[in-house]
């Protein structure tokens, strides 16, 4: 049965989900690694290579013009779509991890002395805590964890006790990548400020489950993985609010960041292309943008009704098996579908193999959170992580399979 009309247009869309997985239609749970593609997004791509492929901003003949008119039109898309005021605030990298590595790097070096304060959470993914200690060993910094509760939430009230003592910068997830939860982006940012502390957003679990409006949160910094929003893999996006553009000294260099090069010393380019050294990610440009105007045509809004419902769904389902251990909030108004458990006494790998013996695909494992997973007390976790082409159907697929395991592992 499908609990919204979204899902019965949009599952057909995804060539992938034909296929059968150990004689089973594929149920794919494990959106919050990376999302299927639809067939307009692959089209884009092969378009791109078929008719368009040349290198950017540099030849003068038609396939190169045509090829940066693509490659620039991409950067529009995405400002758009994250309601950003200004292309040029937008930097094409090779997902989240390199946005958040080049903001460590690039703003790090330029701003970061001895004795700073980083504040970060102890939900964030291992892309939002091994860059900054990085950064702690080289420049003498301090990073201070804001706890997450034992619902799974950040404790908000805190949040003025931490900014107390002088901070350089304040980062967070916008939604755990295993608990769920939505972190409230614009009131942590208008507190953040009104301390004179800039704010980076790990968004790579939000852009495709919820609006994201850079602009009206005011963020400083912003960054996804396209591979998350239904787009290909090797490219993802940077945003940064123009003043710390200008803050940023180049990350990485060579070709297309320059703007004069002699045989001393070399001139940058302006933002973004200071940011963006070497052959960037062309190819994957028509796939983003085609990724992010197919979400635009269901409607974010849609897609977001629809994660609430399937997480609803699963949680109703999943509250009623007292052997099943549900970590991050119970309440849905906190959270999205991202949905992690455990079968008690059963490692989270068995389960993940018992499932996918029924053609369910979901992950196993510590999601690359292990500060998190210290924190609640387990080494792993089972999660079942919702797309657009999710029916309630696989995710009683899923429980009924986990009956299978039951009965494997403790019995
Ligand atoms: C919250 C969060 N941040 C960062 C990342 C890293 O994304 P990528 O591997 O695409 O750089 C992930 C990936 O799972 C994530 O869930």
């Amino acid at each position: 049965m499908n609990i919204h009309p979204l899902i019965s247009k949009a599952r057909k869309d995804f060539p992938i989900l034909k296929r059968e997985v150990n004689g089973y239609p594929l149920a794919f749970l494990d959106n919050a690694a990376t999302t299927q593609k639809p067939k307009i997004v692959i089209d884009a791509i092969t378009n791109f290579y078929e008719n368009h492929n040349s290198n950017v901003s540099r030849g003068l003949y038609t396939l190169a013009e045509e090829a940066t008119e693509i490659y620039e039109s991409g950067r529009d898309t995405v400002a758009n779509f994250i309601g950003a005021k200004d292309p040029e605030t937008i930097i094409f990298t090779s997902g989240t991890t390199e946005s958040i590595n080049l903001v460590a790097s690039a703003w790090g070096e330029k701003n970061f002395k001895r004795g700073d304060r980083i504040i970060l959470t102890e939900m964030e993914h291992h892309s939002n805590i091994v860059p900054w200690q990085l950064a702690a060993q080289s420049f003498g910094i301090e990073l201070v964890y804001w706890p997450v509760t034992p619902d799974g939430m950040l404790d908000m009230g805190m949040l003025e006790e931490l900014l107390a003592k002088p901070v350089k910068l304040l980062t967070f997830t916008m939604v755990s990548n295993v608990l769920g939860s939505i972190n409230p982006v614009e009131q942590i940012t208008e507190i953040a400020h009104r301390h004179g502390v800039p704010v980076l957003v790990d968004s790579a679990q939000a852009v495709s489950r919820m609006p994201t409006r850079v602009a009206e949160w005011d963020c400083d910094f912003l960054a996804f993985s396209g591979h998350k929003v239904y787009g290909p893999t090797g490219i993802g996006i940077l945003y940064a609010k123009k003043q710390r553009l200008e803050e940023m000294i180049p990350y990485q260099v060579g070709g297309g960041m320059i703007s004069h090069v002699g045989k001393h010393e070399s001139n940058w380019a302006v933002p973004p292309h200071k940011f963006e050294a070497g052959t960037p990610p062309i190819g994957q440009v028509p796939g983003l943008k085609a990724a992010l105007e197919y979400i635009a045509y269901y409607g974010i809004e849609e897609l977001e009704k629809h994660d609430n419902e399937l997480t609803e769904h699963a949680l109703n389902q999943l509250t009623k098996f007292p052997d099943l251990e549900l970590y991050g909030p119970s309440e849905i108004q906190n959270r999205t579908g991202v949905v992690s458990f455990n079968l008690k006494n059963v490692h989270s790998h068995d389960v993940a193999q018992v499932l996918d013996e029924s053609g369910i695909a979901l992950r196993a494992g510590h999601h690359c959170t292990q500060v998190l997973h210290d924190k609640l007390g387990v080494s792993a976790t089972v999660r079942m992580s919702f797309g657009i082409y999710n029916d309630s159907s696989e995710i009683d697929r899923m429980f009924l399979a986990l009956d299978q395991a039951r009965e494997i592992f403790l019995h």
